[in-house]
């Protein structure tokens, strides 16, 4: 069964094919980082007019590297949520278009659920249950995934995402968007005990996470030491406190929830210290981590491919009338906590992803 995945809902135009929901004949990366990085954020209506203009060269990318053509598809799986309506919308009216012209299945895709199924593309299936940490530009969520595609909501951030802090801190740096990749590399040159950060909610007895003290830490950090920083130190800094707290939650979780088996997935499970010491403690506890390769941690088509492949194998089908949901949870119901936020997506400014 060949699936043609598309992914718009960020800053990246993601179109695959993948041959049985496992095998990547092809994975076409648009991203738009250069147009995005002048204004230290993606701009909304900046993403969805690029889209627009990357989607179908992607396509036709997308097939001509799988070595086939649109008519040899089986079905469309699109990214419907969470994502920025506007760049959503791209994804989800092409998607409609191809299934509707070339009569095939359509099937909209969970964004997060995407992610976790990069693993399957990595590691051939996905074990449950297990432990699962999506970290990404919008989302920090810590589940357990009891069977396929069924997720329960252990804890998940207050405030800012994983990815939105490092791109954040990012920004008051210097560093450039995005800020994640910049970071890790940067904190390889630096000390991580350099700064003593504060580590939120690290022992609570909670999963919840939060991030906006240490981002304004690092913050108050910058401004008291203009012309003396050591902005290696710092990033490592930094990062150690994001990944110590990260690396309890997630092995307190396989402790509580009696598993052995964590399942990294999204942007930020590309962060090379977390993977490093989450492997090293894990390994200590004799549980099993997987993640899947750097590339395929950020957004990509592959990754809704597969998910959307394992859903019309359950019997899954989308109605072509489906919308985009922005705001569409990973568990029915369970939205992201804390104080109300403007949504991701409204307006022209820059949203830290
Ligand atoms: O999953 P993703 O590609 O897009 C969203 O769904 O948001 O995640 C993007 C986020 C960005 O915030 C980016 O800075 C972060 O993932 N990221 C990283 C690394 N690579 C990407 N954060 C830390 N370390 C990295 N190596
Ligand atoms: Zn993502």
């Amino acid at each position: 069964m060949l699936v043609l995945g598309i992914e718009t809902s960020c800053d990246e135009t993601g179109v695959a094919v993948v041959e049985n929901g496992k095998a990547l004949r092809s994975n076409v990366i648009a991203d738009q980082q250069l147009l995005h990085s002048r204004f230290g954020g993606v701009v909304p209506e900046v993403a969805s007019r690029a889209h627009v203009d990357l989607l179908h060269p992607a396509v036709e990318q997308a097939c001509a590297e799988a070595g086939v053509t649109l008519a040899d598809l089986d079905a469309v799986a699109v990214t419907i949520g969470p994502g920025l309506v506007g760049a959503l919308l791209v994804g989800v009216a092409a998607a409609k278009a191809y299934a509707f012209a070339l009569d095939l299945p359509l099937i909209g895709v969970n964004h997060l659920v995407a992610h976790v199924y990069a693993n399957v593309l990595e590691h051939g299936s996905l074990p449950s249950p297990a432990v699962v940490f999506v970290v990404s530009g919008g989302h920090t969520s810590l589940l357990v995934m009891e069977g396929e595609g069924e997720f329960r909501m252990l804890g998940q951030t207050i405030d800012d995402a994983a990815g939105e802090a490092y791109d954040k801190v990012a920004r008051v740096l210097g560093l450039g968007y995005p800020g994640g990749p910049a970071i890790d590399r940067l904190a390889g040159e630096g000390d991580p005990a350099a700064i003593s950060f504060p580590r939120s909610l690290l022992d609570d007895g909670t999963y919840d996470f939060s991030l906006s003290g240490l981002k304004t830490a690092v913050l108050r950090h910058v401004r008291g030491h203009q012309g003396e920083l050591e902005v290696a130190d710092v990033a490592a800094s930094f990062q150690e406190a994001v990944v110590d707290v990260q690396v309890s939650k997630i092995l307190r979780a396989t402790r509580e929830e009696g598993l052995d088996t964590v399942l990294l997935a999204g942007g930020v499970a590309a962060n090379s210290r977390l993977r490093a010491k989450l492997e090293r403690d894990a390994a200590a506890r004799r549980v099993r981590v997987l993640a899947p390769s750097p590339r395929l941690c950020t957004d990509n088509g592959a990754m809704v491919a597969c998910a959307g492949t394992f859903a019309l194998e359950r019997g899954e089908r989308t109605p072509l009338d489906v919308g985009a949901d922005p705001n569409l949870r990973i568990v029915p119901g369970v939205g992201r906590r804390g104080p109300r936020r403007p949504k991701r997506g409204r307006g022209a400014a820059p949203v830290g992803r």
